[in-house]
């Protein structure tokens, strides 16, 4: 499969990373982007291709994966549309734009998949969402799936949930990089120093997360292990709980999920 990237910035870049680092073959990558100089110096230590318009990346490739801001997908979509033709797969990560309006610019009855990913695609560790249109095949959608299983974790799942996991996981490392930050301000307010304060911090969420992942455990089973009757954990969940902090997230993805259906 050629992979074709239009848009190298965070997201085009470590997806492209982590395609190499995943196994992909570098020679069967091809990019294009605004700023030709930058692109060829990373095309050159990467070993994967530039090309000169978007029209001749989409007809040299089998997946054309648009990585623009949302308000550059349009002018993406009307330069590729000539080279776009029904058996080549689009994959759009803009947030917001739905796979009608995707097929409304480049063609109906076309293989089209929405994916959510996010920055901890940097790292190797995102988590992706991806929706197909009704064209996309089995072998398609396994052939996509394979390229965002290099960058993390990836489900499937219909795109009217797509606003709820932009709310979620697409969002949601802002707020847990809050909850680090806010962590590491009580661990000082409590004489450590920041450093190890911050790293303190990081890697409790993270083994937390690792817990989750790896054990199956519901959370609230994992929580109820750590707090020992009449021990220090419990007051200190009783404190989250009246200062709303279950709430507070609740309405947190609420409100990214209705912003993520207004755009
Ligand atoms: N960042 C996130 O957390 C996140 C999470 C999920 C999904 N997304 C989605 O991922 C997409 C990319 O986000 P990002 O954070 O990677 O943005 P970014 O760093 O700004 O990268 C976008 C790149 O596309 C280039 N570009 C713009 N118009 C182009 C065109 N017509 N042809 C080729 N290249 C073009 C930009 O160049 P210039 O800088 O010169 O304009 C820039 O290098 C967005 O649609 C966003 O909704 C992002």
């Amino acid at each position: 499969m050629k992979l074709g990237v239009i848009g190298v910035g965070n997201m085009g870049g470590a997806i492209i990373r982590g395609c190499i680092t995943g196994g992909f073959d570098p020679a069967d990558i091809t990019v294009c982007g605004h700023h030709p100089d930058q692109l060829k110096e990373m095309a050159d230590k990467l070993g994967i291709s530039v090309s000169a318009s978007a029209e001749s990346l989409t007809a040299a490739s089998d997946i054309i994966l648009i990585a623009v801001k949302p308000a550059n997908v349009a002018e993406v979509l009307y330069d590729i549309e000539p080279a776009f033709t029904e058996k080549k797969i689009l994959v759009s990560i803009a947030a917001g734009r739905t796979i009608e309006s995707l097929a409304a610019s480049c063609g109906t009855a076309r293989r089209i998949v929405r994916a959510m990913p996010n920055t901890p695609a940097l790292v190797g560790s995102g988590m992706t969402a991806l929706s197909r249109s009704e064209y996309v095949t089995d072998d398609d959608y396994r052939a996509v799936e394979s390229i965002f299983s290099c960058i993390g974790l990836v489900q499937e799942v219909p795109e009217h949930l797509m606003d709820a996991v932009t709310g979620l996981s697409g969002s949601g490392p802002a707020y847990v990089y809050m909850f680090i930050e806010a962590l590491a301000d009580g661990g000082v307010l409590n004489g450590l120093p920041r450093k190890q304060a911050v790293e303190l911090a990081a890697q409790t969420v993270l083994g937390s997360a690792r817990m989750v992942l790896e054990t199956g455990g519901h959370p609230g089973e994992l929580k109820d292990a750590v707090c020992s009757p009449g021990g220090t954990t419990i007051e200190a969940v009783r404190e989250l709980e009246a200062c709303g902090f279950r709430s507070a997230v609740i309405e947190a993805v609420t409100a990214a999920c209705e912003k993520s259906r207004e755009l």
